[in-house]
């Protein structure tokens, strides 16, 4: 089937109202959260080396392995598009040296997976993502958690579970793929093909199988933390202790893998209810990340826009509508001449701070009338050239029809007292 060109590349999106005022919403509502945490924004560039991906996700990582959009530049050198946050702020932070330490930062972006499209997998998504950097240990990843559950609350997701597990210290790496593989051979016949394939490659990938005949194997293993050593399980206590302590209402998933390399010690991830098989919403965790020399430790997580935007859409049904800004005037012009002026009108309301509308296309007052009314604004202000003779301007209130006239220092008063009271 061919494509018609209007379309977007498939598993990419035009984003655009009256959606993207929720995605307003949510941004400036996490913008606003972030800063009671002293976390501040870093832009870094989409495209970056591959290298930096391959050496910090992981070589036998789904993503470097399957999804990362790369290709030659005109130097001939490899780039791909960032396929998630985490490696560029950390090669940022890598060349500033003693600086980066206590660095605590976000970014907020579109990411790249070249992955099969299904519902809520897209090629084109955006994150918000949290690095903070040392001091390393469990206080500052409760920090975390608690950030990202303050994050879930300002957004309304009530019905998102926070889910945390340990993975532990890359040397007990081979002890934990060890003993899954152990627990999993009698089970083999059960697993799907991919999982076969997996027992001997990628164990720890059994866990993450959404076919139902692994899950049911998957729910009768052992936690992963069994495998690992007593600095690592004491470790994963004291994060839950301190989770209690904030009251914070996260739950050991003793089978919770992360897909990425570079974590170490805590992760975690957020689940929603509403989204179906790919339900998680966030995920985050410890990392260690080696660039150029220099080895970064943090903790973070990453929180996936368009699935945080449905599941607001689930939980806040009326949310779109009311985030959608409104015009708190249209202005309406009865003739060529009025229509110039209330060009002049419109500009002088704005720059006072108010919002407007007006047509320009010399439509009929009816017209204009039927837009303002569609348009949602509370007033329509009239003028024609009646009015512009005795220097007045008629204001009428679209809620009860009723109408008076004012002269405009007044009426630059009652729409700005008006759109006070509506906070626009
Ligand atoms: P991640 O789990 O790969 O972690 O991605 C984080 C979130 O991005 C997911 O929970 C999901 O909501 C969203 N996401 C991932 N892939 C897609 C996709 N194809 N379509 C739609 N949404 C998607 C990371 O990226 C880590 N960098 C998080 C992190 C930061 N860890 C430490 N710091």
């Amino acid at each position: 089937m061919t494509v018609p060109s209007f379309q977007p590349l498939q598993g990419m999106s035009d984003l655009a109202s009256p959606e993207v005022h929720l995605w307003q919403e949510v941004e400036e509502a996490a913008r606003r959260l972030l800063a009671l945490y002293q976390v501040e924004e870093v832009r870094t560039p989409i495209l970056e080396p591959t290298g930096l991906f391959v050496r910090s996700l992981g070589e036998g990582t789904d993503v470097v392995q399957k999804e990362m959009y790369t290709f030659e530049d005109r130097g001939g050198r490899s780039v791909s598009l960032r396929p998630e946050g985490t490696a560029g702020v950390i090669r940022y932070l890598a060349g500033l040296g003693p600086e980066a330490a206590g660095a605590r930062l976000y970014y907020l972006g579109p990411m790249f997976r070249a992955e099969r499209p299904q519902a809520g997998r897209r090629r084109q998504f955006h994150q918000l993502g949290v690095e903070l950097i040392g001091p390393p240990g469990p206080a500052q990843d409760v920090e975390a958690i608690a950030l990202q559950q303050h994050l879930l609350n300002a957004w309304g997701l009530k019905a998102a579970r926070i889910e945390i597990n340990s993975r532990g210290l890359p040397a007990e790496q081979a002890a934990v793929s060890e003993g899954l593989r152990k627990a999993l051979e009698p089970h083999e016949p059960r697993l799907c093909d991919d999982c076969r394939r997996r027992l001997k490659a990628n164990v720890l990938r059994v866990l993450d199988c959404k076919q139902e005949g692994c899950r049911a194997v998957a729910e009768t293993l052992p936690a992963v933390t069994d495998f690992m050593g007593a600095d690592s399980r004491a470790y994963l206590d004291e994060v839950r202790r301190l989770l209690d302590l904030l009251e914070l209402p996260a739950v050991i998933n003793p089978r919770l893998v992360r897909g990425l390399d570079y974590y170490q010690h805590t992760i975690w991830e957020i689940r929603h209810p509403a989204l179906g098989a790919q339900d998680a919403l966030a995920g985050g965790g410890r990392y260690r990340i080696e660039w150029e020399g220099a080895a970064i430790e943090g903790v973070g997580f990453a929180a996936g826009l368009e699935r945080i935007v449905t599941a607001v859409q689930h939980d806040r049904p009326a949310s779109a509508e009311s985030a959608r800004g409104k015009p708190a005037t249209w202005i309406v012009s009865q003739g060529a001449k009025a229509l110039e002026q209330n060009l002049v009108l419109a500009q002088l309301l704005r720059q006072r701070g108010i919002a407007c509308g007006l047509a320009l296309d010399g439509r009929s007052v009816k017209a204009q009338m039927r837009a303002a009314n569609r348009s949602g604004a509370a007033f329509a202000v009239i003028r024609g050239e009646l009015e512009m003779e005795k220097g007045l301007f008629v204001l009428k209130s679209m809620k009860d029809g009723a109408q008076e006239e004012l002269e405009l220092p007044a009426l630059v008063e009652r729409l700005l007292r008006a759109s006070r009271a509506e906070g626009t």
